[in-house]
């Protein structure tokens, strides 16, 4: 039986989710996107040929892969009819528009899938999707399967790495759907990433690398003086101590969270939360130089080697911070401010979080934290569990 994806979005990840499905046999592949006038742009520019993937492997060698997309639409009521399923591959802040687009088509037993999902996508998604959510799979990956880069709007696009593996929740719900659930993504994306299916949605949350940047921002501009720099500063090899002991501090209070919903909830199994500085070991600690701690793990991580700060040249040579980059808008609305709601749910304090996330927020122009209860007036634009109405803990069991 023929398998019918939708892929929402029209970026990096869309090009590759659309192009790399559409080359598997029995795929009928229906790309939707609402974003300004893409979908139309990327009809006319594609025409009747196929987008075309460079993949890249690492011992140098590349593939191309090619597939055509059946259509591409910015109309939900095109796409989403009759769909098995829907794949969400863009950046967190555009997903509401794509949940609210799907919403009135979205029937029982279609697979939703975030890739990735980002913090509070579940929240995002049961909230919006209200009745329907639960009798659907709802299934959510930490990250995106690949590293890839547009080389040619609608047309072509350069895989530069594919991961080996990747942790994703599934959420079953009613749903009935025969077989694994995972088993038709695992077909879209071919032998990699392995999909490993962790236990439940809080084990990627808690364990999120959202954390990583805020701090990092924190510590590279608390203090500067507001004029322009020379030359555009190093990310990770310019690292802070004071940035990476924040970064530290921050994955300290979520293994506390997870600590308490433990005791309150032992039926919640949480042993797959980790600290930011084991994770930092396990997957990079063989491209690091020195693994004696976070800090130098991070300022010697191959893989960060002449990583920038995201600057906007003001003057020739002159270079501002740009904080409108997603290290904050999208890590802080779609990351922080989700785990500061997790851990206020649990009873956790959080004062490294909350340092952090009052100086971000005020970068950013956004009000989120007020004094170290999260009640600001844009959490009602955030992914926090206390948007979407969460009062306590239990209201996290028809997500578990
Ligand atoms: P992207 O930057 O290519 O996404 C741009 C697309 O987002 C646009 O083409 C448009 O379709 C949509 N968009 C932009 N503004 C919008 C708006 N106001 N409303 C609705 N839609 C809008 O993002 P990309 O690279 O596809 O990444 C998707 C996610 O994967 C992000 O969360 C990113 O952090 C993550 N990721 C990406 C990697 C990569 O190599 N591209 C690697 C690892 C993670």
């Amino acid at each position: 039986e023929k398998l019918i994806v939708v892929v929402c979005g029209g970026g990096n990840a869309a090009h590759v989710m659309s192009g790399l499905s559409a080359s598997r046999e029995n795929v009928e592949v229906r790309v939707l996107d609402v974003f300004s006038d893409e979908a139309e742009r990327w009809t006319k520019t594609l025409g009747d040929d196929s987008i075309v993937l460079t993949v890249n492997h690492p011992d140098g060698s590349h593939d191309e892969v090619r597939g055509k997309p059946n259509f591409i639409t910015n109309d939900a009521s095109k796409a989403v009819p009759g769909a098995n399923l829907i794949v969400f591959a863009v950046p967190a802040f555009a997903h509401e528009s794509y949940f609210e687009a799907i919403k009135p088509y979205v029937k029982p037993n279609m697979i939703i899938v975030g890739m990735p999902g980002q913090p509070g996508f579940e929240f995002q998604c049961f909230s919006i999707l209200k009745d329907i959510a639960p009798k659907c799979c709802v299934i959510v990956f930490e990250g995106l399967p690949w590293a890839a880069r547009i080389t040619e709007f609608g047309r072509a696009i350069t895989v530069l790495s594919t991961k080996d593996f990747l942790n994703c929740v599934v959420i079953k719900g009613e749903s009935k759907i025969e077989g694994d659930p995972l088993k038709p993504i695992q077909y879209l994306l071919g032998p990699h990433p392995v999909a490993t299916k962790l236990h439940n949605f809080l084990e990627p949350t808690l364990s999120t690398k959202s954390i990583m940047h805020p701090p990092i921002m924190y510590g590279a501009w608390k203090d500067w003086d507001g004029n322009p720099l020379s030359e555009k500063p190093l990310f990770y090899q310019g690292l802070t101590e004071e940035a990476a002991e924040l970064m530290s501090g921050m994955s300290d209070e979520l293994l506390a969270t997870a600590k308490a919903i433990s005791l309150k909830k032992p039926e919640i199994n949480l042993d797959g939360v980790s600290h930011i500085r084991d994770w930092m070991y396990q997957a990079y600690g063989r491209e690091c130089s020195d693994t004696s701690n976070l800090l130098q793990m991070l300022r010697t991580n191959s893989a960060y080697n002449g990583l920038l700060h995201p600057m906007k040249e003001v003057k020739p040579g002159k270079f501002m911070p740009d904080f409108t980059f997603r290290y904050l808008t999208e890590d802080i609305p779609f990351g922080v401010v989700v785990l500061k709601g997790i851990s206020e749910l649990a009873g956790v304090d959080t004062p490294i979080t909350d340092k952090v996330l009052a100086w971000g927020q005020q970068i950013i122009g956004k009000e989120y934290l007020v004094g170290k209860s999260l009640c600001g007036k844009d959490v009602a634009t955030s992914r926090a569990p206390q948007r979407y109405g969460y009062k306590s803990l239990d209201d996290f069991d028809p997500l578990l």
